[in-house]
C-alpha cells in the first residue's frame, strides 16, 4: 500500500509538472483526489487493514493528499502567471515607434476668404445679415429698381424656377439688402455673405454658382464720404495697411451715384505685375449711394434717410489673395489643392 501510495504520488508530481493548462489541472484533480480517484479508492479499503497498519498508512495517504493539493495549487499560480507573462507581452506597446498621421481637415480657401472680410466688417461695427437662395423676383429685381424689360435681367442670366415665373435662384445678393431694409429701421449696418447663381458656362472665370458679399449701410446724414471711408478701411484690412484705393464712375440701377472700387496691388504694390496685368490696380467691388426709389419701395423715408451698398464677388477675392488661376479649382475639393492653403 505504501508503495501504491508513493507511486500515485510520483505520477501525479509528474503529470502536473507537465500540465500545461487548467483543464489539465482539473482532470489530474478529479483522478487522484475525486471520489473515485485513485487515493480516495486506497482510503476507502483501509478497512482491511490491521489496527498498528491503519494509522501508518492513513497518515501516509493525508500527507500525500496535502502535497498533490498543495502542488495542485502551485502549478495552477504558475500557470495564471505564464499566461500573464505571455498576454502582457504581446500587448507591450513600442512607444518609440512613428505614429499613424491622420489628416486633420481645415477651412475651404473660400470659407476663409469669407471669414476673414467677415471679421473686417464685425470690427466696424456691421452685423451679418442672411437671406434666401431661392427668391422672390421682386427682392431680386423690381425692388432692387430693375423692373421688367430692364437689360440688366438679361445680364444676369438668370435661373428662374418653373419657367419666367415669380421665383429664381438669386443672381446676387443684394435682395438680401429689400429684405433687411423691410425688417429693421435705421441705423442698419449689415453684411450680407451668400451664394449666387446665374446660367453661365463653366470656364476659367466663369461658375453657375459662386458667392458675392453684400454691404448695406443706412442712416440720417450718411454721405458719399462715408462710404469711401468704410471701404478703404475694408481694402487696408484685407490686403494690408498700404492699401490704396480709387473710385470709377459706374451704372447700378440700385445706386445713385454709382461706381466701382479698385485697390492698388497688394502683389507689387501698384508697380505692375502679374496679379494686376501690369495696371497696378485691382478691382474689387460695386458700390453706389442707395437710389432714393429703393429706399422708397422697402419703406425708408429718402427725404430723412440716406445710405451706401456695395457688392463684391467672392471667388475673385480669393483667387487673387491666393494666386488661383482657375475658378474651377476652388470647386471641384481635390484635397491636393485644398492642403495649399
Ligand atoms: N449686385 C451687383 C452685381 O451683382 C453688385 C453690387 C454693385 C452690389 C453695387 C451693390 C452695389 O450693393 O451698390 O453685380
Amino acid at each position: 500500500m505504501k508503495d501504491r501510495l508513493s507511486q500515485i504520488r510520483d505520477l501525479a508530481v509528474k503529470r502536473l509538472s507537465e500540465a500545461n493548462d487548467l483543464k489539465v489541472l482539473d482532470e489530474i484533480r478529479v483522478e487522484v483526489l475525486g471520489k473515485k480517484g485513485e487515493l480516495t479508492q486506497i482510503l476507502k479499503g483501509m478497512g482491511g487493514l490491521s489496527k498498528e497498519e491503519r494509522p501508518i498508512i492513513g497518515q501516509l495517504a493525508n500527507e500525500v493528499r496535502s502535497e498533490i493539493e498543495a502542488m495542485l495549487e502551485k502549478t495552477k499560480k504558475d500557470l495564471a502567471r505564464k499566461a500573464q507573462e505571455i498576454r502582457l507581452k504581446a500587448e507591450t506597446i513600442d512607444v518609440t515607434m512613428p505614429g499613424k498621421v491622420r489628416e486633420l481637415g481645415h477651412k475651404h480657401p473660400m470659407t476663409q476668404v469669407i471669414d476673414e472680410i467677415k471679421n473686417i466688417f464685425i470690427g466696424m461695427g456691421y452685423e451679418i445679415a442672411e437671406g434666401p437662395e431661392v427668391e422672390k423676383a421682386y427682392y431680386n429685381f423690381e425692388a432692387l429698381n430693375i423692373p421688367k424689360e430692364h437689360p440688366a435681367r438679361d445680364e444676369q442670366d438668370t435661373f428662374y424656377i418653373n419657367g419666367v415665373g415669380d421665383f429664381l435662384l438669386r443672381t446676387q445678393t443684394s435682395p438680401v439688402q429689400v429684405r433687411v431694409m423691410e425688417n429693421k429701421k435705421p441705423p442698419i449696418r449689415v453684411i450680407a455673405p451668400g451664394r449666387v447663381y446665374r446660367s453661365d458656362e463653366v470656364d476659367a472665370t466663369h461658375s453657375p454658382i459662386f458667392h458675392q458679399l453684400e454691404g448695406l449701410v443706412i442712416d440720417k446724414g450718411i454721405t458719399m464720404g462715408d462710404l469711401k471711408g468704410a471701404l478703404a478701411e475694408f481694402a487696408k484690412g484685407l490686403f494690408g495697411e498700404d492699401t490704396k484705393v480709387r473710385f470709377r464712375p459706374h451704372h447700378f440701377p440700385f445706386t445713385e451715384p454709382s461706381a466701382e472700387m479698385d485697390a492698388s496691388c497688394f502683389a507689387c504694390g501698384g508697380k505692375g505685375c502679374r496679379v494686376c496685368k501690369d495696371s497696378g490696380w485691382i478691382e474689387v467691388l460695386g458700390c453706389g449711394m442707395v437710389h432714393p426709389k429703393v429706399l422708397e419701395m422697402c419703406g425708408i423715408d429718402p427725404k430723412v434717410y440716406s445710405g451706401f451698398a456695395f457688392g463684391m464677388g467672392l471667388e475673385r477675392v480669393a483667387m487673387q489673395k491666393y494666386a488661383i488661376s482657375d475658378l474651377r479649382l476652388l470647386f471641384e475639393n481635390d484635397s491636393k489643392f485644398l492642403k495649399q492653403f
